[in-house]
């Protein structure tokens, strides 16, 4: 909350691709902490049904049409949100896709991998790009990169039993992480922090994809949503002395 001439504001935070899945379930719980919350959502009508869906909990959820792929649509969403709200506090990069779980870096087509990074690293620089002037105008900010331990580079070494290294999917995570140092370093000292997150392996679309594909393999069971979105929210509302320029998964700080 923000304390303005005697009034307590709600914050405003933005998850994208908040219609499914974990990046749903963050919005999800920052609105249950009292935030006003922005799903946003590439399809309108996909938006439109979710947002109907959790207000039917009472919570305090709006719609913003954004597909972080269209510069032009990350422009229009940035333009309402500051007409409408006058600011921005929280920016979750939700949004992901993955499209060469499990095959090799040497099969892996050159069209998938352009796709993949359209999404996963350029709609998340877009996103930031975008809304970080809004936020530095009120001193405050938090950024928060879904990010993935396949990323890591202290696990990029290893195969993690499958037969290729689904190795769009992985570089553009790896790339996700280095954006959130840099990002962070360039916001220094301006009230914004950045930080990128593993939600682990969670019960999605996306996770029960990998994980029908790698259940030979016996990797432990997915984790819930709200298990999978906790770290995330818990990064979305760190106080002032919280970290910046960081990875974590259950709270805790990961090796890049
Ligand atoms: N699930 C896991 O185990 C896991 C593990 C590590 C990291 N992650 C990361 O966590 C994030 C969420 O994953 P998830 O499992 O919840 O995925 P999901 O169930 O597949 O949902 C993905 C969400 O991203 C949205 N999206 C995709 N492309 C978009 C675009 N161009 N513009 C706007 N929205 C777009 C989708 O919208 P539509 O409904 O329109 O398709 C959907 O809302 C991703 O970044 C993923 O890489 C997930």
């Amino acid at each position: 909350m923000i304390s303005k001439m005697n009034q307590e504001i709600p914050r405003i935070a933005l998850v994208t691709g908040g219609n499914r899945g974990i990046g749903r379930e963050i919005a999800r719980q920052l609105a249950l902490k009292g935030l006003q919350v922005l799903i946003g959502c590439r399809d309108e009508d996909k938006g439109r049904h979710a947002v109907e869906e959790m207000r039917q909990e009472g919570l305090a959820v709006e719609l913003q049409v954004v597909d972080v792929n269209d510069p032009e649509s990350v422009s229009r969403m940035t333009e309402r949100v500051k007409q409408q709200y006058g600011r921005l506090d929280i920016l979750v990069n939700n949004a992901g896709i993955i499209r060469d779980y499990g095959v090799s870096v040497l099969d892996v087509k050159e069209s998938v991998i352009k796709e993949t990074f359209e999404t996963n690293y350029f709609g998340v620089l877009r996103m930031i790009q975008a809304v970080v002037p809004l936020m530095k105008e009120h001193q405050y900010g938090r950024i928060v990169n879904l990010s993935s331990g396949l990323g890591a580079f202290e696990i990029l070494e290893g195969l993690l039993g499958l037969k290729g290294s689904s190795s769009a999917y992985r570089i553009s995570k790896t790339m996700v992480n280095a954006l959130t140092c840099l990002a962070a370093q360039d916001v220094a000292g301006t009230g914004i922090k950045v930080n990128a997150v593993c939600p682990g392996r969670v019960q999605t679309d996306m996770g029960r994809e990998a994980a029908s594909q790698a259940a030979a393999e016996g990797l432990p069971a997915l984790l819930t949503v709200a298990e999978g979105a906790d770290t995330a929210v818990w990064l979305a509302t760190l106080d002032e002395e919280g970290p910046s320029g960081g990875f974590f998964r259950e709270r805790k700080p990961v090796a890049w």
